[in-house]
């Protein structure tokens, strides 16, 4: 069979990204420009400026992620730009660069939704993973529990009804005074606590999630009791977080008979999550995959894989293509 190459775009958040995938799972480029430094003295990411930011640095990353892969334009069988959930502004900029990319060079276009991204970022760490499995999208914008039925099947089992698990993390951290983004500084200062501190918990007949409750206890308790141990506080919000997200995916592996768990999106990188669900390989006999840490925060290369299942499903865009901040995954 012929290799089949995608050029992937990711622009939905603050990581101006580019990358070159072969036949989805192997990455020859994945360059990634971060913002990060440029949000942090705002403590979040400022819609305009990440905008801003996208335009000037989109060609120069494309140049660099063809060059390091060692191919030309010409080559790509396919552009997948991510085109939704995320920032309107930042989204356009990926987006309106695609289709510029795919007219000049007549390159066929292929639309991509950033949380099935996430998901396919799987594919590319662990190149025996194969749907269908349960995979736990959890990260600054999202927190979904989805069933992949195959590459294109979803069925989203459980969804937060307040905060993202994320921004949950980023909210608690910089009332803690630890600065932005809040979930890499939890998640080394955890190490140093204990989880000590009962926080409350929410859990619902079904299997949405919710991290408002457990989030503004973490708040007042840093506000009522200044001399609380910090360390222990944030061992003690991710134990609270990580029991909710657990409960979720094992009842759902339960009652699907499903006994693998892919993890997904920036918080799949904190290492004490990814102890708990390791745990259940023993406890529970399960079979835990997460994406290696460079692949869980937003990044080209996996938007160009979920792109390639796209591409082969025989789903491709046009020039009409629209950013849609407020994408869902399409279910079936
Ligand atoms: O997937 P991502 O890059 O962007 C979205 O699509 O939302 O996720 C970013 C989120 C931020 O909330 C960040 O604090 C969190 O992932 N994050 C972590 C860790 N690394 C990144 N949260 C907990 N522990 C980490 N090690
Ligand atoms: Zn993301």
């Amino acid at each position: 069979m012929k290799d089949i190459y995608i050029l992937g775009i990711e622009s939905s958040c603050d990581e101006t990204s580019v990358a070159v995938v072969k036949n989805g799972r192997e990455v020859l480029s994945n360059v990634i420009s971060s913002q990060i430094p440029i949000h942090e003295k705002f403590g979040g990411v400022v819609p305009e400026i990440a905008s801003r930011n996208h335009v000037e640095a989109i060609s120069n990353v494309t140049k660099k992620a063809l060059e390091e892969a060692n191919m030309k334009l010409e080559q790509m069988d396919a552009i997948s730009c991510t085109y939704g959930p995320g920032l309107v502004g930042a989204l356009l900029v990926g987006v309106s660069y695609a289709k510029a990319l795919s007219y000049a060079s007549n390159i066929p276009l292929v639309a991509t939704n950033h949380i099935e991204g996430h998901i396919a970022a799987n594919y590319i760490t662990h190149k025996d993973l194969k749907p269908p499995f349960l995979c736990l999208i959890i990260s600054g914008g999202h927190t979904h529990l989805v069933h992949i039925k195959d590459y294109k099947e979803f069925e989203i089992l459980g969804k937060t009804r307040d905060d993202a698990i994320g921004e949950a993390f980023d909210k608690v951290a910089r009332v803690i005074d630890l600065g932005y983004p809040g979930g890499p500084k939890i998640d080394k200062l955890a190490k140093e606590g204990t989880p000590n501190i009962k926080l409350p918990q929410t859990y619902f007949e079904n299997l949405d999630f919710s991290f408002s409750g457990i989030k503004t206890a973490v708040i007042n308790l840093h506000h009522k009791t200044p001399d609380i141990n910090k360390a222990d506080l944030a061992a003690s919000f991710e134990k609270a977080v990580t029991d909710v997200i657990i409960n979720n995916a094992l009842k759902a592996a339960e009652s699907l008979k499903i006994n693998t768990i892919a993890l997904a999106g920036g918080v799949s990188a904190n290492s004490y999550i990814r102890s708990r669900f390791l745990e259940l390989e023993q406890t529970h006999k399960m079979k835990i995959y997460y994406p290696e840490p460079i692949l869980c925060t937003d990044n080209a290369a996996m938007i160009a894989s979920a792109g390639y299942y796209n591409f082969i499903n025989g789903i491709t865009s046009n020039l009409e293509l629209n950013a849609i901040p407020n994408l869902k995954i399409s279910e079936k």
